[in-house]
């Protein structure tokens, strides 16, 4: 079967996860990450997405390995619960790979991208009674879009579009609101499009994306057995950044000297990557999606 979205760093993601028997995938997506762990030798693993369209794909990609896999349609804020669901207190490896799929940017009915029409929806699960990106647009005041663009998007224009927006709204689709940001920022030669931005910052807020980065890393070091392995993939520094501190915070040992009364603090986990993990030129060659892309692999102490 073709599978519609090709997975970034494969082959250290297989590396350093391998060997693990118990294993959650947090972000399943067409399951591309699952299937290659399981066909090098994971015992089993807990495979989640919030989208209903990914996890039937997954279904399907993922039949050989059946009784080695278990699907649910869920968050992984909630990791902790499906685990113990399956009686997992602790597991040997996490995988977040975070951000939207190629299956769903191409799918213009979702409204993750401008390049064609679609409805400004940008919700993860097509399920949730949540916010879609035409309401946050269409009845946000001024100074909340600005806030959104330039925190979500660290967009220069934010004001400028947020202004735009209120003036010319409502909108019903993608292609609208693009055609309106490109109109109101100055002209660009060549970079992004220069809605690409907006739209992230969108998608962020729609889906409360770095908040609930910010919730799960604690608990998915805390569901790792000592030597248990987490690796989550980034695609923009607002959420590398999230992970770094994490990452660091726990990492970080504070032994007081004798005599000062510092308050001590155990570290949790090792730094397997002091820096992060890249695709190089041929994975970019092959799948440009991954030029963002970055790795970083942390193990339970
Ligand atoms: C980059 S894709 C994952 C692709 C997958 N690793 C593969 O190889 O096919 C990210 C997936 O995470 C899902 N997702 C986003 N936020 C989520 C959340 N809070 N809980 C579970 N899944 C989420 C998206 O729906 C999307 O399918």
């Amino acid at each position: 079967m073709d599978v519609p979205h090709v997975s970034v760093l494969l082959q250290p993601i297989l590396d350093h996860l391998h060997t693990a028997t118990r294993l959650i995938d947090g972000t399943l997506g067409a399951g591309g990450h699952t299937y290659a762990l399981l066909q090098a030798g994971v015992g089993h693993v807990l495979g989640l997405d919030l989208d209903t369209q990914a996890i039937q794909i997954a279904q399907h990609h993922l039949h050989l390995f059946s009784e080695r896999v278990t699907i649910q349609h869920g968050s992984y804020v909630d990791m902790k619960q499906y685990a113990a669901v399956l009686g997992w207190d602790q597991v040997d490896g996490i995988l977040l790979d975070l951000g939207v799929s190629s299956m769903q940017l191409d799918t213009p009915e979702r409204g993750f991208a401008f390049m064609k029409p679609g409805p400004l929806d940008m919700r993860f699960d097509q399920n949730a009674m949540q916010a879609s990106a035409a309401d946050i647009v269409n009845t946000w005041t001024e100074d909340e879009l600005t806030d959104i663009f330039f925190r979500y998007g660290e967009e220069r224009f934010s004001r400028q579009i947020a202004r735009a927006i209120i003036r010319n709204r409502p909108f019903e689709t993608t292609t609208q609101l693009a055609t309106l940001i490109e109109k109101s920022v100055p002209r660009h030669k060549k970079g992004n499009h220069p809605a690409t931005r907006v739209f992230q910052a969108l998608r962020i807020a729609v889906n409360d994306e770095l908040a609930h980065i910010e919730r799960t890393l604690p608990d998915a070091i805390d569901l790792l057995r000592p030597g248990g392995r987490l690796a989550v993939i980034s695609f923009h520094s607002l959420e590398d950044r999230i992970v770094k501190h994490i990452f660091k915070a726990a990492s970080t040992e504070i032994v007081s000297p004798p005599g000062m009364m510092l308050q001590e603090k155990r570290a949790t986990i090792k730094l397997l990557t002091r820096k992060p993990i890249v695709a190089d030129e041929q994975e970019i060659r092959l799948n440009p999606r991954s030029r963002s892309a970055k790795l970083r692999i942390v193990e339970k102490l």
